[in-house]
């Protein structure tokens, strides 16, 4: 494995993978996910969510959790901690009829649970993941509707009380093409939430995107150059470029490459972007058909573990 070793040597803090439970008994699988050389970073992709941690009000279960940021102990990875709040993979308890002091509780009481369970195991938490519609409006989240901005104030306060070491990030998905409204508010609120003395560390851009139709480096930096004006580090965090007809030719798997070149460009060049994280490295696990049926290949591997294209030209370029 190299990626990570190549991603060092040109200056990133590290190149990494996310990694689900499912696949964590497939020896296969392991072998990749483990290797330092390729993945100096992991990410749990659903452990770690409050439909994990918290199902149920007042009682935290962490045996997802554990059995990936367990691995990272073991080998030395970087863990990238996902995600205190968010409207989705939420319990039916944290309801939107809550007043404002319920909801500031139920938050308060789930991050100082969940990040002090993991407290000095994460290199960076997702504090806030996907507070905006595309069109830059808030989404009327449960979290939303009872506190208003202040929500996401408030749960940067409690992660920097409760886990002041680790990085705290805000992340979200289609802010990575510079400029559109969802860009513009996220810098609005990112000002917002430094103005009321809450820290904020980092951007995390997801970098969810389709063969053919992603961002060009250009524009991902110009986005870069923006973000780094607030924060100490941007980083992409959930990298993946499906392709939305299946099955792929040699033509769309050497443009998927090239969308992959862009991205890993863009983050070389941007002197504040400190990592890369794939949405999983196989397409044995990718969660794209599942949410996008007719879409996928959208890994660096295929699901019988060959590396693609994608891969050989991202390890060139490092
Ligand atoms: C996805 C997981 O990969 C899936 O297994 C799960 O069913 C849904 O969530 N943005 C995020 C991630 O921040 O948490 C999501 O992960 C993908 C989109």
């Amino acid at each position: 494995g190299q990626l990570d070793k190549l991603a060092k040597a040109a200056g990133l803090k590290y190149f990494g993978t996310a990694v689900d439970n499912p696949s964590l008994n497939n020896q296969a699988y392991m072998k990749i996910a483990r290797d330092k050389d390729e993945f100096g970073q992991i990410t749990p992709a659903n452990g770690q969510k409050w439909s994990n941690t918290e199902p149920s009000q007042g009682r935290f279960s962490y045996g997802s959790g554990d059995a990936v940021a367990n691995i990272a102990k073991q080998t030395g990875q970087l863990l990238r901690c996902h995600t205190l709040v968010w409207y989705n993979q939420l319990p039916g308890y944290v309801s939107s009829n809550y007043n404002r002091d319920q909801m500031q509780r139920i938050i308060t009481t789930h991050i100082q649970n969940v990040a002090g369970h993991y407290k000095g195991q994460c290199y960076a938490w997702d504090v806030v993941n996907e507070a905006f519609e595309d069109d830059g409006k808030f989404r009327q989240s449960a979290m939303y509707r009872a506190m208003g901005v202040d929500y996401i104030t408030h749960s940067f306060k409690i992660a920097a009380q409760t886990d002041p070491a680790t990085k705290l990030y805000y992340n979200d998905f289609n802010i990575e093409r510079c400029c559109n409204a969802k860009i513009n508010a996220t810098i609005a609120m990112i000002k917002t939430v430094q103005a009321a003395g809450a820290r904020v560390d980092g951007i995390g851009m997801q970098g969810h995107s389709r063969v053919g139709k992603s961002p060009s480096k250009r524009e991902l930096m110009d986005t870069m150059a923006r973000f780094s004006e607030l924060v100490e580090e941007v980083a992409y965090t959930e990298v993946d470029i499906r392709h939305t007809k299946l099955p792929t030719t040699a033509a769309d798997r050497e443009q998927q490459a090239k969308d992959y070149l862009d991205v890993v460009g863009a983050c070389l060049e941007t002197p504040k972007c400190v990592g890369i994280t794939i949405w999983d490295y196989t397409d044995q696990y990718s969660w794209i058909p599942g949410q996008y049926p007719g879409e996928g290949e959208a890994c660096l591997w295929d699901r019988s573990y060959n590396k693609k294209p994608a891969y050989t030209s991202i390890a060139s370029l490092l």
